[in-house]
């Protein structure tokens, strides 16, 4: 057997992406790219998280977060897009860490991206049943408590999560191209009430609101009716300057998405071009938009209320319509439509990346290789969008919500950790590769964009809360067994299996049209 740390040779994998090894179909063009990201990013993170980090940690100055939290991802955002454009192929980070770091490294990526895509989804899921409801209440009914709540918290199932997840996982199966085209329709709706809310909103802006800008190191805790504190303010983190970087680690998760780009290189037409501008253009567009969201937000409501529990501390959004912008009720109605539409095609994207990063991974040998199987006609990965359908539907039905939102930002600042070490290793090892885009101010000896990606991540990530660290820290135990146990063993790298491409998945890839118009 070869080491854990073998590494796949770079001339292999590009002939895998040019051959279209595996069969996956080029039908995204850089519109559909910029829109998938889009559709990936903007979500939860920024319905429910800008008023929290304003709440917990940063205050008015969460508009700093937010632009904290985007350095971070610009950072690690230009070494994704110098990987992709440069080994166009569907499993992303995990890809890039099995030609770089071998494939002990790209197998933690691989299982650390589980906790981005699939949990992230099954996440997501379920905060769509709670907005699903609230939309319904619109309506004067809503689904009967047993029916959306996992057993932990009192009910049978929660169904809406459940069938959100199987409806999704069906229309990937369906094909690449009918999902973008689903997922572009509901950019633009979100897209839109985001916009209306941030035009209007502006002018009701109280500027007292946004003074003191940071939350002062004497703010008082916040208490529930029983006297217990909900949210304390000592701590580094949690006032002040460290408050941005506090808040940053909170809508970090507002971000996550632009990533999933990556996933989606082998069924890009011209990745070379359009990888850069899907990464990079979705990361743009959002963090404009978020910028502006948090200032509009914290400047009509005092983030203070969002702390306080018989205020604003949930459903923010919608509450700082109600309450500061007279006349406007049914912006606060478009919102709860936005973010049911939001939530639907970030689950979307997550869906499809967790899949896409399983194909990779099967088609390697390190997970089963039913992960690599086509559907005859759709040709996507299609048993892998049902086996996600079953686990991450099981998860979304019987698992409470409250778990999973942090361990998702954990996984995907691990993967932009690496994807940056990536690039700096692959500089000096491959220095002459010809790179359709590079990542600026980076030479091999001193490459300054992966460093800042690598420290502003590993800083978030260390800004995390400590359960959280725990639980990831378990879940990457578990990890370490099942490749020890599984991974090792069928490893075609380890078994020295050159992964050739067959004459019929070069006919399916050379004449795509044929099966994808
Ligand atoms: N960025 C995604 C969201 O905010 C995960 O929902």
């Amino acid at each position: 057997m070869a080491s854990i740390f073998a590494k796949k040779p770079l001339a292999q994998l590009l002939g895998e992406a040019n051959s279209g090894h595996g069969g996956l179909q080029r039908t995204l063009g850089a519109a559909n790219l910029v829109a998938l990201g889009v559709g990936a990013i903007i979500g939860a993170g920024l319905f429910v998280r800008t008023a929290a980090a304003a709440a917990q940690a940063a205050g008015p100055g969460v508009t700093l977060a937010f632009i904290v939290a985007a350095i971070g991802c610009a950072f690690a955002g230009l070494c994704y897009a110098e990987f992709a454009a440069m080994i166009p192929i569907a499993g992303s980070a995990y890809t890039y860490a099995y030609t770089t770091m071998g494939e002990f490294v790209a197998w933690i990526i691989g299982w650390a991206l589980i906790m981005e895509y699939a949990l992230g989804a099954a996440t997501v899921s379920i905060a769509w049943s709670e907005y699903l409801n609230k939309l319904l209440n619109i309506f004067g009914t809503e689904i009967p408590f047993n029916y959306c709540h996992a057993p932990a918290e009192g009910g049978y199932l929660n169904l809406p999560a459940l069938l959100v997840i199987v409806a999704l996982s069906l229309l990937l199966i369906k094909g690449t191209q009918e999902s973008a085209t689903f997922n572009a329709f509901i950019v633009v709706l979100k897209v839109a009430i985001v916009l209306v809310f941030i035009g209007v909103g502006y002018q009701f802006i109280n500027p007292a609101n946004h003074t003191p800008y940071l939350i002062p190191a004497n703010q008082p805790d916040v208490l529930d009716k029983t006297g217990k504190v909900l949210i304390s303010y000592h701590g580094f983190f949690k006032h002040g300057i460290g408050g941005i970087v506090g808040g940053a680690a909170i809508v970090f998760f507002a971000f996550i998405g632009f990533d999933a780009v990556s996933t989606a290189a082998q069924e890009a037409k011209n990745p070379k071009r359009d990888m850069p501008i899907g990464i990079l253009g979705s990361l743009v567009v959002c963090t404009i938009l978020y910028i502006l969201f948090g200032h509009v937000l914290t400047g009509v409501a005092n983030w203070t209320e969002f702390a306080d529990p018989t205020k604003g501390r949930e459903a923010s959004v919608t509450y700082a319509i109600a309450q500061h912008m007279p006349g406007y009720g049914w912006l606060a109605n478009a919102v709860t439509l936005a973010i049911l539409a939001g939530f639907s095609s970030v689950i979307l994207v997550m869906l499809m990346g967790q899949s896409r990063v399983f194909f990779s991974m099967a088609n390697d040998g390190l997970m089963p290789k039913a992960f690599a199987e086509l559907h005859p006609k759709f040709h996507t990965p299609y048993k892998s969008n049902l086996i996600l359908l079953v686990f991450v539907g099981a998860f979304a039905a019987f698992v409470p919500g409250s778990l999973a939102g942090d361990l998702t930002s954990f996984g995907t600042l691990l993967a932009f950790v690496l994807v940056s070490a990536g690039i700096w290793i692959m500089r000096k090892s491959d220095p002459d590769q010809p790179r359709p885009f590079r990542a600026p101010l980076s030479s091999a000896s001193f490459p300054l964009v992966p460093i800042l990606g690598m420290v502003i991540c590993g800083g978030m990530i260390v800004a995390l809360d400590n359960f959280t660290l725990e639980v990831a820290m378990g879940w990457m135990a578990l990890g370490f067994l099942v490749y020890f146990l599984y991974g090792q063993k069928n490893s075609k790298l380890q078994q020295g299996i050159v992964v050739i491409p067959t004459e019929v998945e070069k006919e399916a890839f050379i004449k795509p049209d044929k099966h994808n118009a």
